[in-house]
């Protein structure tokens, strides 16, 4: 069973040794017929399979992971219910199932959200609640995460979440960075979701504070479709599409960040609403590029 991860840039390999490439997502409550026929087109295009289930659902984890086996893909675990940023408290019956489903999945590490996705028992599934960005998350996410790794036995890897609306004024990746070094997890970059909140504060893509972050920390990242609505006033309503295909200005982001990354191990073509035909192409498209990305033989 791996261990949580220790400090400094002597992270230990997690996982299937040696395993980098692209992982797509699905729907995997709805749409594994989807998830069936695009992995069996991809063949070995595809290295990891994204399952986004809920803690409970044995039987949904066991179907993936004999999914997984059946097509030589490795699973990343993506739990929906996990609330590392929510206000309820954490609750540990939930973490132990969720290290049964890692188990089960084999999953090196849980990524999550830095986010709300349940309030007062009421799951927010469709509308997660991204973290605020103020110093006081910092202490707050450092705690839960540290408890919520403890318990289930494998590490967190923190992501950023899509930001349609902006609560606080600091910088999203100086914020993962000073919580995964504390709570001593892994981060993943979500590209797209970095691209919109950026350009939602008129910001640029790139800014020099990335020098900072601590990249050998970062094991994954994510890309979907984006978007972006301007009105009246210069306000902006950004948010990511699963269904969409990625922009060019996203995939530049990637071509500037990810290189940076020396442990990445997945990048993420995010599809939950494709169908095999669209999902199956942005798979491929995502192999063309991924030269750019890995910055280590
Ligand atoms: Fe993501």
């Amino acid at each position: 069973m791996p261990t949580a991860v220790t400090t400094g840039s002597a992270i230990p390999e997690l996982g299937p040794p040696g395993v980098r490439g692209i992982c797509f997502s699905c729907d995997s409550i709805k749409d594994m017929d989807v998830a069936e026929e695009t992995a069996t087109r991809l063949g070995p295009t595809a290295t990891w399979y994204s399952v986004g289930i809920l803690a409970d659902d044995q039987q949904l984890a066991l179907e993936c992971a004999e999914f997984c086996r059946r097509h030589g893909l490795h699973a990343l675990f993506h739990p929906l219910d996990l609330d590392v940023c929510g206000t309820d408290p954490l609750d540990d019956r939930l973490l132990r199932e969720l290290g049964r489903r890692a188990d089960e999945l084999d999953s090196p590490w849980l990524n999550i959200d830095l986010a709300m996705w349940v309030r007062q028992g009421e799951t927010l599934l469709e509308s997660l609640v991204p973290m605020p960005l103020i110093d006081e998350a910092v202490d707050w996410a450092v705690d839960r995460i540290k408890h919520a790794q403890d318990v289930i036995g494998r590490p967190l890897t923190i992501e950023n979440a899509p930001y349609p609306f902006v609560v606080g004024d600091r910088d999203i990746l100086t914020l993962m960075t000073r919580i995964a070094e504390r709570a001593d997890c892994l981060m993943t970059i979500d590209v797209g979701h970095l691209y919109g909140l950026r350009v939602q504060r008129g910001q640029n893509p790139v800014l020099p504070s990335d020098d900072d972050i601590a990249w050998d920390r970062v094991v994954e990242a994510h890309m979907s479709g984006t978007f972006i609505r301007r009105f009246d006033g210069g306000v902006r309503l950004v948010d990511d599409k699963h269904d969409w295909p990625v922009s060019d200005e996203v995939w530049d982001l990637a071509d500037a960040l990810l290189p940076r990354a020396p442990h990445l191990r997945s990048v993420m073509a995010e599809a939950e609403g494709m169908t095999a035909d669209e999902l199956t192409e942005s798979v491929r498209r995502f192999a063309r590029r991924a030269d750019h990305w890995w910055s280590a033989p």
